[in-house]
């Protein structure tokens, strides 16, 4: 009996509320404004033009302020989107392939990474962030993931550990290059690394990880591919390499002159229009592998056949670090730009012998990095399949009274796992309603001093503007029913 008096009594309080409402709370009931957009054609703000000019690589416009550095941008919450996109991708896949996370320091020693990138490349040679600190340690900022896991596997003893062990991460890198689009002072990367799995199936799992990745983000990707072979057969090439490109030396490059010298096989990532045509004459290091190296790449091309992952040979891809051995590979979108037709959206290979080479035992290892500002370029393409479900409801307080208790029901509801859009540093209600407006919320919860007292709360419908008052303990049944 006492039980459905109870309810009765909560059944007259969820009465509805029409819509003249009385005058004390005709300030609840503002009514829909049409909401100004603004003007599309309207030139962005100075700040937003600053912000563009970031990201073509630099913070070109003079200011009076502190601004970020040159070829360093902020990522801001405006493309979150993205990036959770990104990110949640790359976590559903390492979780299924059973790759555990790591993430190593910022700075290392800077000798790990001119033992294990190589002293004649660009990267070391004119793009590291080398210093001293303030122990007098030569310190670097990180260039790129793999030596700093590498360093981690051989520290942490990771090779008594069953193999093959499998490591991912998501990382700033720091490279002082030329800042240009796609090129970045400070980028960032997701990288899989995997050790102690010398099969060409590590490979084609590893290629196939990054290109769902790829793929399932919607990219078109082309995966180009090649054997660079062990060092003794890369050496012989090398000389074969040179010799060709020696009785070609007047029509280099200046840089390519340099790495006649210093490193040979640059010669044939070269992008200079004069140094192209004539990579197409040049010796390819196909021809200088080894038959075991060659089986080693035949099994890894049917592996992928198997997995039916698309791919090029490129007989002249070479990648920019030294530490690569057999095999190497980029990710590039097919449908690029000319301006960004030769920017790779990842690369990687295998590494057999850098952890050897960084003091540790023997063992192989393979691995890819993607960059992550690139493919967030290709991402922006389609803005309309990243955009977040706004919330569905919106909580609207009045009064400090009821902001508190609003701060509480906000935890309450999100406990339940519903989403609900408020502003707690607006105090009137119409600038509320207004934002709910805007996020086109279908309920607007109205919290006021009385319904602090009663221990109720508004609800309001904002399509047809109609109000029921309902029981705050009720508040989320009754949405998980409206909803
Ligand atoms: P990487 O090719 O130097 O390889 O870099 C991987 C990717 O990072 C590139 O394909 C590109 O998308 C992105 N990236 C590189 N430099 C920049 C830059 N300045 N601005 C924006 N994006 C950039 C590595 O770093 C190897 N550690 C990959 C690897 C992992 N190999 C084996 N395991």
């Amino acid at each position: 009996m006492a039980k459905k008096k109870k309810a009765s009594k909560q059944k007259a309080k969820k009465k509805v509320v029409k819509k003249a409402a009385p005058k004390k709370r005709a300030v609840f009931i503002a009514k829909k404004k049409p909401i100004v957009e603004k003007k599309l054609a309207a030139p962005a703000p100075v700040a937003e033009q600053k912000t563009a000019d970031a990201e073509e690589g630099g913070a070109s416009q003079k200011h009076s302020g502190l601004q970020a550095l040159r070829g360093m941008k902020d990522i801001l919450p405006k493309e979150d989107q993205y990036w959770y996109a990104l990110l949640d991708h790359a976590i559903r896949l390492a979780q299924f392939y059973e790759f555990g996370w790591i993430q190593t320091p910022l700075l290392e020693d800077a000798r790990l990474y001119v033992r294990s990138i190589g002293k004649g490349t660009d990267i070391v040679e004119k793009e590291m962030y080398v210093f001293e600190d303030r122990d007098l340690e030569r310190v670097a900022l990180r260039p790129e993931g793999t030596a700093g896991v590498v360093r981690a596997y051989i520290q942490h003893g990771m090779l008594n550990l069953p193999q093959p062990v499998k490591m991912w991460y998501f990382a700033s890198m720091f490279r002082h290059e030329r800042p240009q689009k796609g090129r970045y002072r400070e980028h960032h990367q997701i990288g899989f690394e995997v050790f102690g799995d010398p099969s060409p199936s590590a490979d084609a799992q590893l290629i196939a990880i990054a290109y769902t990745l790829l793929s399932d983000l919607g990219i078109p990707v082309e995966v180009r591919i090649n054997s660079i072979g062990m060092p003794d057969e890369r050496a012989r090439y090398i000389v074969e390499l040179t010799g060709y490109y020696r009785a070609k030396r007047s029509y280099l490059c200046e840089d390519c002159k340099k790495r006649l010298n210093r490193n040979p096989l640059r010669l044939l990532d070269c992008k200079e229009e004069g140094c192209k045509p004539l990579r197409d004459e040049a010796p390819q290091i196909v021809d200088w592998l080894s038959e075991s190296s060659k089986k080693f790449f035949m099994e890894l091309l049917e592996d992928l056949d198997e997995l039916q992952v698309p791919y090029s040979l490129d007989p002249f891809l070479v990648r920019g670090l030294d530490y690569y051995s057999h095999t190497v590979f980029e990710f590039y979108t097919k449908e690029q730009d000319a301006e960004t037709a030769q920017s790779a959206l990842g690369g990687g290979g295998r590494y057999d012998l850098l952890v050897e080479q960084l003091g540790g035992r023997p063992t192989s290892a393979v691995g890819f990095g993607v960059g992550m500002e690139r493919i967030v370029t290709e991402l922006k393409k389609r803005p309309d399949e990243f955009a977040q479900k706004p919330p569905t409801v919106f909580l609207a307080h009045l009064g400090q009274g009821a902001r508190r208790k609003a701060l509480r029901l906000l935890q309450d509801l999100h406990a339940e796992g519903m989403r609900v859009g408020f502003n707690l540093a607006k105090t009137s209600l119409k600038a509320q309603l207004d934002i709910a407006d805007k996020q086109k919320v279908i309920y607007t919860l109205i919290l006021g001093q009385k319904e602090m007292m009663d221990g109720t709360i508004i609800v309001r419908d904002m399509e047809s503007g109609a109000q029921e008052i309902v029981d705050v303990t009720k508040i989320v049944p009754f949405l998980k029913k409206k909803l």
